[in-house]
């Protein structure tokens, strides 16, 4: 905020809270940036509040938010924040990962409860991490910072990707592809990292869940509504599935009911790149890439690589 202060005119939302859309629309109509969270549509009907709007600065590497198309037919740019918070997505699908598998929210619950009777053989037990099977829906940046991680627990890794990798990444990362059904039934994690578009909706649903082990775990770190989530309740219900770890939901920030019900969930409320270190990153390149645009730069992270700079012979009316 002190080095947007220092080199812009700066408005913000300082409510504590996410802006309305009506506040969001009368805030950009003079301004040539705007800087903007997940969770602002931003849409043809926003950026026409504003003729002159020059860039849509994400402060997040999920775009799904914004109309990309709608932003390149005005020439606008769009940018996001990709890199800085791949670690710590993929250490979030991590913590999801293993405090499922291995039960600590009820554990803790128990111990709270201040019920627990002492060590018992058939307490709380979970799934064996070490030696299991994951698999990667998406295989992008996090998913393979994901994997990494997996290698160290000695696990077998498979994805399914809409791009292959080569031969030789797939040897030399250790992985191996399977056609999108044919992933489910083989793992004891899904783990999902594919970016949300109209194409990635509802990419798990009954079916797939149906096609997974009954011990298995799903892990969500990307974006809610790539799973069906009313599916997923009743796949854990009818016990089709063993246990879920999510920190994205379908309709964030509601939650589906019957997921509170559940003991074998986690939920988390999107922290994936929530550590001071990863939102200061994202913060410093939000600003970078919405200075550029209004200095006539090309930014560092342009989504819409189709935008033109005004040196470029791009204009805005
Ligand atoms: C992103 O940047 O898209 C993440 O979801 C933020 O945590």
């Amino acid at each position: 905020m002190q080095r947007l202060e220092a080199e812009s005119q700066l408005s913000y939302g300082d409510l504590d809270r996410a802006l309305s859309r009506k506040e969001i629309i009368e805030g950009i109509r003079d301004v040539d940036g705007l800087l903007c969270l997940l969770t602002d549509q931003i849409d043809a009907e926003v950026m026409d509040a504003n003729p002159n709007l020059k860039v849509v600065s994400n402060y997040a590497v999920g775009f799904n938010n914004i109309d990309v198309q709608a932003a390149t037919q005005r020439n606008i740019a769009v940018t996001n924040t990709p890199g800085v918070l791949t670690d710590c997505t993929a250490d979030m699908a991590w913590a999801l990962l293993m405090c499922s598998a291995r039960r600590v929210l009820e554990g803790d619950q128990l111990v709270r409860s201040q019920k627990w009777g002492g060590w018992e053989p058939l307490q709380l037990l979970g799934a064996e991490i070490s030696g299991a099977t994951i698999g990667f829906v998406g295989f992008g940046r996090i998913a393979k910072a994901t994997a990494k991680r997996a290698k160290a627990f000695d696990m077998q890794i498979l994805y399914w990707n809409r791009t292959r990798l080569s031969e030789i990444e797939e040897r030399q990362l250790g992985v191996q592809y399977r056609p999108f059904d044919d992933l489910f039934p083989e793992c004891d994690f899904v783990s999902v990292h594919v970016a949300l578009t109209d194409q990635t909706h509802h990419l798990l649903s009954k079916r797939q869940f149906a096609l997974m082990k009954s011990t298995a775990t799903l892990i969500n770190t990307a974006r809610g509504p790539v799973v069906d989530e009313e599916a997923l309740a009743e796949a854990l219900q009818a016990g089709e599935i063993a246990a879920a770890g999510l920190d994205v939901y379908e309709h964030e920030p509601v939650v589906h009911p019957a997921l509170f019900k559940l003991p074998n969930v986690v939920l988390a409320p999107h922290l994936g790149s929530a550590t001071v270190q990863t939102r200061t990153k994202m913060g410093t390149l939000a600003i970078d890439n919405c200075l550029a645009v209004c200095r006539g730069d090309r930014p560092p992270n342009l989504v819409n690589t189709q935008w033109k700079s005004f040196g470029d012979g791009g204009s805005k009316e």
